[in-house]
């Protein structure tokens, strides 16, 4: 049942080049246009949202952040973040041209489920974006998008994850073709890019040993921190949450370009850093990157930097380097968090932990 893994996750971590092809199925049609068969939204429904809410919980409130940059971007559609149990229990400004979007693996939820029963009492449309056919969340929902990951028995999400983000993004293009804002043949461009992306997670994977490696070489620290900016900032903060919920070890996620706000002062001799480095392009992300790598080098951290192949400028200041395959920035999550994945299970392994059921915690959260 684990195809020779010794965890589901470890299972399912594998599994994901073909969760990703299979989120992707069906949706690019011939004539270049994008179809999303269960969006049970009309065109004009779609047209009039002015405003988006996303809420989520845990690793689906990161791929609900992911989704920010990827909306605004392509289709100028204001996009706010929140998690559920916040949003639950304030007083959203919402009405009918608000769309809330509610990310669950699961679909069971709580704190989700209740946030979408508070948007709908205001009158706003929700859309889920949901792994589990049938569930609470989009029996509950005005529209749904499936993922199509198959069932995820590991705590920690990891498939799950990553066929959200691609759920994100057909929204994102979709809502996009509906709206104007992007033309067909971009549009096209951007499917092909992503089409491309599970034979990059397979080589991804392919360096599992040398991440492997690296993972039992920390199973002492007491303590990790993660950078990232832009659309690294959110697998900054997922890489994070994997090894507080599977190695019980102190980890943190922040934006590359907080650390002079507070942050640094964390840093000292021999502390492990990972760091997503943005793919080099026309904006400023990548040398901002760099600077703050550099600035925690400097006080005696260990970097550890994920990053596109030929970028060779990153050599000087990385202690140890893995190799990202070439995506735009926008896409990068779905290549840059699997090192991330690998890395805390083999080092919860390592430790001797149950991977697959990490202490306290529950695959859905009934509870409020
Ligand atoms: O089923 P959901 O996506 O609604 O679950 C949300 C969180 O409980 C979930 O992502 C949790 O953070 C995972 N254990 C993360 O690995």
């Amino acid at each position: 049942e684990k195809d020779g893994h010794d965890w589901f996750m470890r299972k399912e971590i594998f599994e994901q080049p073909r969760a990703v092809a299979d989120s992707l199925l069906g949706r690019h049609a011939r004539n270049g246009l994008l179809q999303l068969d269960e969006m049970r939204l009309s065109d004009q429904e779609l047209r009039d949202i002015d405003k988006i809410i996303i809420i989520a919980c845990g690793t689906s409130f990161y791929a609900g952040l992911v989704a920010k940059y990827a909306i605004e971007h392509w289709t100028r559609v204001p996009v706010e973040v929140e998690l559920a149990s916040e949003f639950r229990y304030r007083d959203p400004i919402l009405d009918y041209s608000t769309l809330v979007v509610a990310i669950s693996q699961s679909g069971e939820t709580a704190d989700t489920l209740q946030a979408i029963r508070h948007a709908r009492l205001q009158r706003s449309k929700v859309l889920a974006i949901c792994n589990t056919n049938g569930s609470t969340i989009p029996r509950e929902s005005d529209a749904v998008i499936y993922t199509h990951a198959g069932p995820e028995i590991g705590v920690a999400s990891t498939k799950g994850f990553l066929t959200q983000l691609v759920a994100c993004y057909l929204l994102a293009l979709y809502l996009a073709q509906v709206k104007g804002t992007r033309y067909g043949d971009e549009i096209s461009e951007i499917m092909h890019q992503l089409e491309a992306v599970p034979e990059q997670i397979s080589s991804v994977l392919a360096q599992a040993e040398d991440v492997y490696a690296l993972a039992r070489a920390h199973v002492d620290t007491k303590s990790v921190l993660f950078l990232g900016r832009h659309a690294g900032y959110p697998v900054a903060l997922e890489g994070a949450l994997k090894l507080k919920e599977l190695a019980y070890i102190h980890a943190e996620g922040f934006a590359a370009g907080e650390l002079k706000h507070g942050p640094i002062a964390l840093v000292e001799e021999g502390l492990p850093v990972l760091c997503v480095v943005p793919p080099r392009g026309r904006d400023q992300l990548h040398e901002k990157m760099i600077s703050g790598i550099q600035e925690v080098r400097a006080r005696g951290a260990r970097t550890i930097c994920l990053a596109e192949e030929g970028d060779t400028s990153i050599e000087p200041y990385a202690d140890h380097l893995i190799r990202l395959p070439k995506v735009p920035v926008l896409l990068q999550p779905l290549v840059a968090v699997v090192p991330l994945q690998l890395f805390a299970c083999e080092l919860a392994t390592a430790m001797g932990h149950d991977v697959d059921q990490p202490r306290n915690l529950a695959k859905s959260v009934t509870v409020e």
